[in-house]
């Protein structure tokens, strides 16, 4: 059985004015009429062998979470709430415990709250390719054909043919590399981009971890096994969980592990961290602009134009990025996007 982990924390600092701590970008609806947090839930929701979804966030946000799961109708297996945040290997591990105690052969298939997956049917397959190989104790990732040197994502080094039809083996798994790097990575041809989503049974998670983050593996086995249960939600243990490092998955077991496979996955995936790749991934209008709310174009071409409370008019400008929000407008060239989270460091220092 294969039960959907949804990793919803984070706040996409990259995507401010609209995203921001108490309402960050999984919780908006960014790219359809659903949020993010819905649309990820619903994407597997009636395919074969997949269980109701396991929810991971933070304690803040557990009435925003459940009341958008219930909206589309999902009543997820269970919704763990962080007291802090502790990045994704931990929140894994969490899952993992959580999952273990309840089917001892659990497979879990993290998913970020945020990305967008254009052809779901592509990536059921993959997961079924994935799925043999994953039983016998392989972690596997889920590789997208690089179209750029990226510093923000994990590159995947393919190997050899696995035991499995459309599986490889990592030979080395390089979590942000830099520019240079990067580029000889694209280059050379036989790399992927980590596309952040994972599939693999919770018991090989947690032995693998134990390996390489002891101290992880254990303050979240204290963390789950300290639980209590209200109606609605699963608390982590605060002081367990707050006592335990912070580390993401990529670093912490991934970069580690030899247990690794690949299945290349052309599923027209992004992970919506920009306002350029939410423009890229947008409906756009003839002239290659994304808008949305009232907003009013004259002469304009490949922009991002969003008004949220008022009109927003643009004139005779192409390639810019225009927010406007209540309290905030962002203005900016679609090239330079990714100094947006330059604006909430200055914000938070002026706090
Ligand atoms: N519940 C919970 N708790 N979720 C978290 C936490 C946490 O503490 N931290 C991050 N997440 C969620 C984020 O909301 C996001 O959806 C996902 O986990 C991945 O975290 P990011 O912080 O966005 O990671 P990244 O983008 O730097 O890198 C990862 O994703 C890339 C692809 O988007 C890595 O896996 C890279 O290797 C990968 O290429
Ligand atoms: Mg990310």
């Amino acid at each position: 059985k294969i039960y959907p982990v949804i990793l919803s924390g984070g706040s996409g600092t990259r995507l401010w004015p609209l995203s921001r701590a108490v309402l960050p970008k999984q919780l908006l609806p960014l790219v359809s009429d659903r949020t993010m947090l819905q649309e990820t839930a619903l994407r597997l929701h009636d395919r074969q062998h997949i269980q109701a979804p396991l929810v991971v966030c933070g304690n803040d946000h557990r009435f925003l979470a459940a009341e958008q799961m219930r909206e589309i109708g999902i009543e997820p297996l269970g919704i763990l709430l962080e007291p802090v945040g502790r990045n994704t290997a931990p929140a894994v591990a969490a899952a993992a415990h959580y999952l273990r105690a309840i089917d001892p052969a659990a497979v879990m298939l993290v998913l970020p709250a945020d990305h967008v997956i254009n052809n779901v049917d592509a990536f059921n397959a993959a997961i079924n390719h994935a799925a043999a190989m994953v039983e016998q104790g392989a972690l596997a990732t889920f590789g997208i054909v690089p179209t750029g040197p990226e510093t923000g994502y994990g590159y995947i080094r393919s190997g050899a043919a696995a035991a499995a039809p459309h599986c490889y083996t990592v030979d080395s798994f390089v979590e942000k590399p830099d520019r240079a790097t990067a580029q000889s990575f694209v280059e050379a041809g036989n790399y992927y981009w980590n596309s952040g989503m994972f599939l693999f049974r919770a018991d090989v998670y947690l032995a693998e971890l134990q390996k390489f983050a002891p101290a992880i593996a254990e303050a979240t086995a204290t963390a789950v096994g300290k639980d209590y249960r209200d109606l609605d939600f699963c608390r982590l243990d605060e002081a367990s969980f707050t006592a335990c490092p912070s580390d993401s998955i990529d670093y912490a077991v991934m970069e580690h592990t030899k247990h690794a496979i690949v299945v290349p996955a052309d599923i027209g995936w992004s992970d919506v961290g920009s306002w350029s790749a939410l423009w890229e991934v947008q409906q756009q209008d003839g002239h290659g602009n994304a808008t949305r709310g009232d907003v009013y174009l004259d002469d304009v071409s490949g922009s991002l134009v969003r008004a949220e409370s008022r009109i927003v008019a643009v004139i005779g400008v192409k390639d810019l990025v225009v927010v406007e929000t209540n309290d905030a407008v962002l203005v900016a060239h679609k090239d330079q996007v990714q100094r947006v989270k330059n604006v909430v460091d200055h914000l938070k220092t002026k706090q």
